[in-house]
This record gives structure tokens, sequence and C-alpha cells, in this order.
């Protein structure tokens, strides 16, 4: 432990946030003030619109009814406060109101939080010059635009026009951006996919304090906009991390499934994920072991029936998410007294999902609730393939905390899901498990959970990822067990499963054309963070929602491709605090490059293709150790690795028993295409390693010393 804390704190010295490449990317403000980029629209008589605007300079007014509508470009949060100059009289008023999308600027209010109708405007009587500055409880935490209303005759002259950044509290002011990941590649809409997940994980790291914005959920007008604030409080720090910075501002454990690995490998804002996930733990049921759907605030007003809800019902993958996301936390940390505190709820809550066991094997699933998918229920294939996952990650964490009384229970019960499902639930000539014996609806999510978890065999995992790609819509991947809906969260674990099924094109494929054509690109968007789910037909209809304007622009649970890319294509592995795996698989990208610090270390990749073959640069922390796994190479190659461990600048390597030896090994390999001659491994030099294996599709070579590595693939 102590041998890690100096290596980290060594790295940490060498990897300072200056140092940080491709910044020029980062979607977090420099700093908290921040005024308007753009008119985006202006109706009425308005007198130097652009006036307030970071490219104008001068005063703006409004002369009667008159209204302007400001871009920020891109989303933001937070406090707006306003400077007037002067007014015709003591009897004039602005009313202001925010939207993330286009799609819901209005001068009578701001896109919704609740089910119906829209949120009210904010309005301000304006009784002579001065400052004017929204209350704290209406901190709007995502909006692209705001509009400033003038609705009486007379005028109001603006000199100033401001929203307080409130997102990433905790960070210093100028410290928002301060990235300890980067990645990067040769494919520019990659890139700013990425960094756009990284900037949706942020905003949705919010003011402890300024929690829940469902105030009005049982709201039936949809004439009235409904009141709004945001004054709960969520943990017991100063951020929490939620689902969205606009809707619902609360801590869900489904969102922390893909947003907490991405928040690792772009800021380590390992505190966020901390407090959140103990707001979770202590929302269990302890005598059951019941996780709640999501966690209850520390206060919050009203108590509505909705806030009651997440305690009340029992959601099968949720109670399991919020045990994955300890797992998650721990892996990046290595922060085992956590995972030592929270290790008698981790066991009694897994416990609880046994009990749903029966004697197939499966679990059956007696609960509706989920991400808002229908049909939930039975021996679904999701809820068992979550299950199984975890069960798995669970016998991990028993060794970490040396409590293995109950691993043999849970490895027999992990098996048991897997023959189960395939006797009761695969259907071979679809390539596809079935929802739940009773239908044929073969869903996203249990199919690509199936993969992730390894319920799906690898040629199993060859033919489901085939299939899914199949059904692929001009705007995404289909959730049909969600009727006609595009889940940008389930489809993050579409990314995870295309990799897993050594098939990265399709991942890289969807990402290009999802994420960056559609999710970024179309106007409606916000061009900087990520929605949470639309239709098939490209309608920014969410199914689950009667009211199209409550679609948060902005959730956590759609930054999957900040773990793809890092994790999966620049094939950076963590395993937990101590081992890693290395694994490129950059599809058709002739350049892919990631990193990131997290406590125990800096963890690096860079993947090239050459003129005869391809380059694959790895740094990893010093004291862990790994594998490096090469997808098998096209052509007929040389493969040769070579080390740098230690400071000696030596190309060296400890052996198992700590001595360093010099090292550059080199083998030749076999292409297995068409032609029937097997994979020869070939002569490894000077000295052969004790670890090393070859299969049809990859060369391992494993127990690596962490350390510096160049690794070249020459076709010979
Ligand atoms: C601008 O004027 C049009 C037409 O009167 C109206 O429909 C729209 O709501 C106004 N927009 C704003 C932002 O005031
Ligand atoms: C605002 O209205 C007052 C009263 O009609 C007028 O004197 C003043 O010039 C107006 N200000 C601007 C900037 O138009
Ligand atoms: C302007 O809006 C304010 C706040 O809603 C309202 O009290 C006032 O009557 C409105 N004035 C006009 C002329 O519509
Ligand atoms: C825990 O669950 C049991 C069984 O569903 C229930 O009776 C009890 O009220 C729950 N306790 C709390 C504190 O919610
Ligand atoms: C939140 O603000 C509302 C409206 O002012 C107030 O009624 C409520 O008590 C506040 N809740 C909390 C938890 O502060
Ligand atoms: C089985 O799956 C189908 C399709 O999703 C669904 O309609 C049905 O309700 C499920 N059965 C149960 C018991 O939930
Ligand atoms: C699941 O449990 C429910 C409630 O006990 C029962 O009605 C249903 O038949 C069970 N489903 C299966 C597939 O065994
Ligand atoms: C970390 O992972 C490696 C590889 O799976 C495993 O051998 C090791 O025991 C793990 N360490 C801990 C503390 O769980
Ligand atoms: C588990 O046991 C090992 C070996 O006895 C010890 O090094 C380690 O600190 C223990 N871990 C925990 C979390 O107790
Ligand atoms: C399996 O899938 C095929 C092709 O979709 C379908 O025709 C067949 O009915 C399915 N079989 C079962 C048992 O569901
Ligand atoms: C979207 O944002 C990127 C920067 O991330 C910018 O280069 C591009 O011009 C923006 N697109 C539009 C249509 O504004
Ligand atoms: C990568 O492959 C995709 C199809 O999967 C293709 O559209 C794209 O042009 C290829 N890019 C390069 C640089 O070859």
């Amino acid at each position: 432990m102590h041998r890690q804390l100096a290596a980290a704190l060594a790295t940490s010295l060498v990897a300072s946030a200056s140092t940080v490449p491709y910044s020029q990317y980062i979607l977090a403000p420099s700093q908290r003030d921040l005024s308007p980029v753009s008119v985006y629209r202006a109706n009425g008589t308005v007198a130097n619109a652009a006036g307030v605007t970071t490219s104008g300079s001068g005063d703006t007014t409004f002369n009667s009814a008159s209204a302007v509508t400001y871009d920020y470009t891109k989303n933001i949060g937070g406090l707006v406060s306003f400077v007037v100059s002067g007014s015709s009289d003591n009897d004039q008023y602005i009313g202001i109101s925010f939207t993330e999308s286009s799609l819901w600027i209005s001068p009578d209010g701001s896109d919704a939080t609740q089910d119906i109708g829209i949120d009210e405007t904010l309005w301000f009587k304006i009784t002579g010059p001065g400052n004017y500055s929204v209350e704290p409880l209406h901190e709007r935490g995502g909006f692209r635009y705001l509009n400033v209303y003038h609705n009486t005759t007379g005028n109001v002259t603006l000199s100033h026009l401001q929203t307080y950044f409130t997102a990433m509290p905790h960070f210093p002011d100028d410290g928002i951006g301060e990235y300890t990941g980067y990645f990067h590649s040769n494919d520019e809409k990659l890139n700013r996919v990425w960094y756009a997940g990284a900037y949706t994980d942020q905003l949705c790291t919010i003011p402890s304090t300024s929690g829940n914005s469902l105030v009005d959920l049982d709201a039936t007008d949809p004439n009235i906009p409904t009141v709004w604030w945001s004054n709960s409080t969520l943990t017991n720090g100063s951020s929490a991390f939620t689902d969205g910075p606009k809707r619902d501002k609360l801590i869900w454990p489904g969102d922390f499934a893909i947003s907490v690995p991405g928040v690792f490998l772009s800021t380590d804002d390992a505190i966020t994920v901390k407090l959140s996930l103990q707001q979770l733990f202590a929302s269990q049921n302890t005598t059951t072991g019941a996780l709640p759907w999501f966690a209850q605030p520390l206060y919050a007003f009203p108590d509505n029936g909705f806030l009651n809800l997440g305690r009340r019902v029992f959601s099968f993958n949720y109670h399991l998410f919020t045990l994955l996301g300890l797992h998650n936390y721990w892996i990046y940390t290595g922060d085992d007294e956590y995972l030592q505190n929270n290790w008698n709820r981790f066991k009694l809550g897994l416990n609880y999902s046994l009990s749903f066991i029966d004697e197939t094997g499966l679990a059956n699933v007696t609960s509706s609730f989920d991400w808002l998918r229908a049909g939930m229920g039975g021996h679904n294939i999701e809820a068992n393939s979550i299950l199984k996952h975890t069960l798995d990650v669970a016998v991990t964490l028993a060794y970490a905390v040396n409590d293995t009384s109950q691993i043999a229970t849970w490895t027999n019960a992990s098996s048991a899901i897997v023959t189960a499902a395939n006797t009761l639930l695969w259907n071979s000539t679809a390539s596809f498990f079935k929802d739940n014996e009773t239908t044929t609806l073969y869903p996203q999510d249990g199919n690509v959970w199936s993969i992730i978890s390894g319920l799906a065999s690898p040629s199993q995992s060859t033919a489901i990822s085939t299939a899914l790609s199949a059904r692929w819509g001009p705007y995404g991947a289909p959730a049909p067990e969600a009727g006609t809906t595009v889940s940008p969260f389930i489809t993050g674990f579409e990314l995870q499963a295309h990799f897993l099924a050594g098939a990265p094109q399709r991942a890289i494929d969807l990402m290009r054309f999802m994420w960056a054509d559609f999710m970024l690109d179309d106007p409606r968007m916000t061009n900087s963070t990520y929605i949470e789910g639309y239709d098939t037909s490209g309608s920014l209809h969410y199914p689950a929602y009667a009211d199209d304007a409550r679609i948060s622009h902005s959730h956590g649970w759609s930054s999957g491709p900040v773990l793809a890319l890092s994790t999966f294509a620049a094939g950076l592995h963590v395993l937990n605090s101590t081992h890693w795996v290395a694994h490129p698989q950059p599809g058709n990208l002739t350049r892919v490059e990631a990193g990131f610090k997290v406590g125990h270390g800096f963890y690096a990749a860079n993947y090239s293709s050459t003129a005869e073959g391809a380059r694959y640069e790895l740094s990893t922390p010093e004291g862990t150790r790994g594998s490096l796994v090469l997808d098998t190479p096209e052509c007929n190659a040389r493969i040769s690795i070579t080390g740098v461990i230690g400071s000696g600048g030596k190309h060296a390597r400890a052996d198992d028993h700590g001595h360093v030896k010099n090292f550059h090994w080199a083998k030749k390999v076999q292409s297995h295409g068409a032609a029937a001659s097997p994979w020869k491994c070939g002569v490894w030099g000077p000295s052969t390693p004790e670890y090393e294996t070859a299969s049809d599709d990859t060369v391992t070579v494993d127990n690596l010393a962490g350390g510096n590595y160049t690794v070249l693939i020459t076709c010979i």
C-alpha cells in the first residue's frame, strides 16, 4: 500500500493538470462567471441585443413587448443575474426562462421538469437600476438558451447578464477544466464525443444543496406553467453526482453503471462518487437488504410521492447497480477501507438478490421497475445477466476483503444462471436471448449484458454482436423492450459488448453516427452534452415520457463513449489498484491515444498504425502488474516488446523473484486468415518468458510489471 502511495505521489508530480494534453477539446468553462456567447433570436424592439454577450459591448435596451434568446452555444448550469442600468419607470418586468434544446424556447416558460407542460418563467419586478439575481433555489442546472422577456410598455436597459456556473462546486473556480484524463485519435468526431461525455458527467455533478427539481410531478394542466425549484440536500458533502442537472437532480444508481467509470477516466472526482454512493447505501432497508431505486435526499421538500417511491419500490437491476457502483469506485481508488465499511451492506444486498432465484437457477423478477422499459419481469435476461456479473464481481471483492465464506455459493449461482439462461432463453436462429421464456422479444439490454457478464459464450457473443448491428436505424441502436426507444444508456453498454465480442469497428461506427452525427450535431441538441433518450424516428420524444419538454439533454447515463474509448479502443482496462489489462482495439482508427491519473497512478496508451504494421506505447503505474493482449495481426508479423521499468532507464523487467532483467522480446506470428496454417508460437528472445499464450484471436503476455513499454508489430 505504501509503495503504491509513493508511486501515485511521484506520478502526480509528473502528470500535473497543465501537462494533460488536448485541453483544447475540454468544454468546461475556464471560470464561473459566464456571459452569453451570441444572440439566437430577438423579438420586438431591442437595441443592441448583443451588447451583453461576450462578443458585444454597450448596453442592451428592451422596448415594449420584446425578447432576446441568448445562446451559450453549449449546455451550462447555474444562477442567473443581471445589472439594470436604467428603466423608463419603476413598474417594469423582466422574465427569465431556460431551455437545453432549442425546441422549447419560450417567453412563457422553461423546458420541463414535471410530467406535463413547461416550468414557469422567473419574473423580476424592476424597481430601478441595480443588480438582480435569481435565488439559489432557482439554480437551473442545465440550459443552453437563456430567454430574457420584457412584457410591458416602457423600457429596461441591461448593462450585464451572466450565469454563475455551479457544476463541480468543489473544484477551484479556475480549475473546472483541469482534467486528469484525455483522449485523442485521428477521428475528430470521436475526439468531440469523448470530451462531451466527460463534460456531461461534470454538469451532472451539482452542488449537494441544489438537488431534486421534481416539485410538482402531479401537475395535470398542460396550460399552467408549473412552479419549480431545486433546494433539497443530496449528500453529506458539497457535491452530488446526479442523473441530470435539469432533472431529476437525484442520485440514481442506474446512471452510475456508465457514468462512474467515465468520471474516473476524465476528472478522477472520487469524492463525489463516494459521497453519492454512501447516500445510496444509507437508503438500504437493513431488514431485507433492498437498496433504493434512487437515493433519498437528506432534506427534501415537498415530500412528494415520487421521492418516497425511491425507497418503497424495488428495482432488481438498480439494486445491483449500487453494488456494482461500489466495485467501480474501488477498482479506480483502491479504497479498501470504504469497501470494508460497506461490505456487510454489499453482502446483505446480494443475498437479497439471490432470494429471487427459483428452481430453474434463474432469478424471477417480480418488480417492474427498471430504466423505464416495459415487461421487466419473470426470468428476465437482463436482470439475470447483471446478477451473474455482480456475483462474479462479488467473488473478486470477497478476496479483497478476505471474507471467502460465500464464494462457493456465489460461484455456483453464477454458473447455474449461465446454464439455465442458455437452456430457457437462447434462440440460436435469432442469435439472441429472449427477454423471458414467454416472449419472442429480443431485448437490447439483456443481450448486451449477456456479453458483458460473460453469460454469452464467445461464439454467442459474436453472433449477438452481428444481430444487434443488423437492427440499427439511422439514429442509433434500438431498444425494442422499450417500444420505439433509442436509449443512449443501454447503447453505452452495447458499445462495450461489441468490443468484447471482438467487433470494435461496430462500436466505433455506432459512436460516430449516433453520438457525433446525431447526439452532438443535430441542431436540436446542445452540441456539448448527451440527451437521455429519444425515438427511433429521430423525433426528440422519449417514449417513457408523455411530455417531450421533460427530456434531459444532459444525462450521465448517456456518456458511455468515455469508457468505450479510453478503456476499450485505447485498451486501458483497470482491474483493481494493482492489476490491469492493456488491449488496444482501434478498429480502423490509425491513431488512438488515452491516459488518466487515478489515486494509484497514471495510465497512458498510444496506438498508431505504421507503414510496417503498428506501434503501441503503454505506461502503467509502478508497483502494478498486468497483461498485454494484442489482436492477432492480419499479416504474418514479428512482435517485439521493449520495456523500461523503474527510473534507471534500462530495458528491464522484474521477474517473479523481484530480480530485474534486461529484456527485449520478439516473436514471429502467422496471420489466421483463410489459410489452414495453425497459429505458431515463435521463439522469444533473448530469454523465454514464463507467461505467454496465443490463440487464433489474440496473443497475450501476462504478468508484466508496471512501467513503460513499446510494442512493435511489424509485418514480414
Ligand atoms: C417571438 O415572437 C413570436 C411571434 O410573436 C412568438 O411566437 C415567440 O414566442 C417569441 N419568442 C420569444 C423568445 O419571445
Ligand atoms: C426609456 O424610456 C424613457 C421614458 O420614455 C426614455 O426617456 C429613455 O430614453 C428610454 N431609454 C432608452 C435607452 O431607450
Ligand atoms: C408582466 O409580467 C408580470 C409578471 O408575470 C405581470 O405581473 C404583469 O402583469 C405583466 N405585464 C403585462 C403588461 O403583461
Ligand atoms: C423494509 O422492508 C420490509 C419488507 O418489505 C418492510 O416491511 C419495511 O417497512 C422496510 N423498512 C423500511 C425502513 O422501509
Ligand atoms: C425549498 O424551497 C421551497 C420554496 O421556497 C420551500 O418551501 C422549502 O421548504 C425548501 N425546502 C428545503 C429543503 O429547504
Ligand atoms: C416477458 O417479456 C415480454 C416482452 O418484454 C413482456 O411483455 C412480458 O411482460 C414479460 N413477462 C413478465 C412476467 O414480465
Ligand atoms: C415469478 O413469481 C411470480 C410471483 O410469485 C409468479 O406468479 C410467477 O409465475 C413466477 N414466474 C416464473 C417464470 O416462475
Ligand atoms: C486484483 O486483480 C488481480 C487480477 O484479477 C488479482 O489477481 C488480485 O488478487 C486482485 N487484487 C485484489 C486486492 O483483489
Ligand atoms: C487480507 O489478507 C491479506 C493477507 O493476510 C492482508 O495483506 C490484507 O491486508 C487483508 N485485507 C483486508 C482488507 O483485510
Ligand atoms: C427463434 O427465432 C426465429 C427467428 O427469429 C423464430 O422464427 C423462431 O420462432 C424462434 N424460436 C423460438 C422458440 O422462439
Ligand atoms: C459544436 O461544437 C464544436 C466544438 O466542440 C464546434 O467546433 C462546432 O462548430 C459546433 N457546431 C456547431 C454547429 O455550432
Ligand atoms: C472505417 O470503417 C468505416 C466503416 O466501418 C468506414 O466508413 C470508414 O471510412 C473507415 N475509415 C477509414 C479511415 O478507413
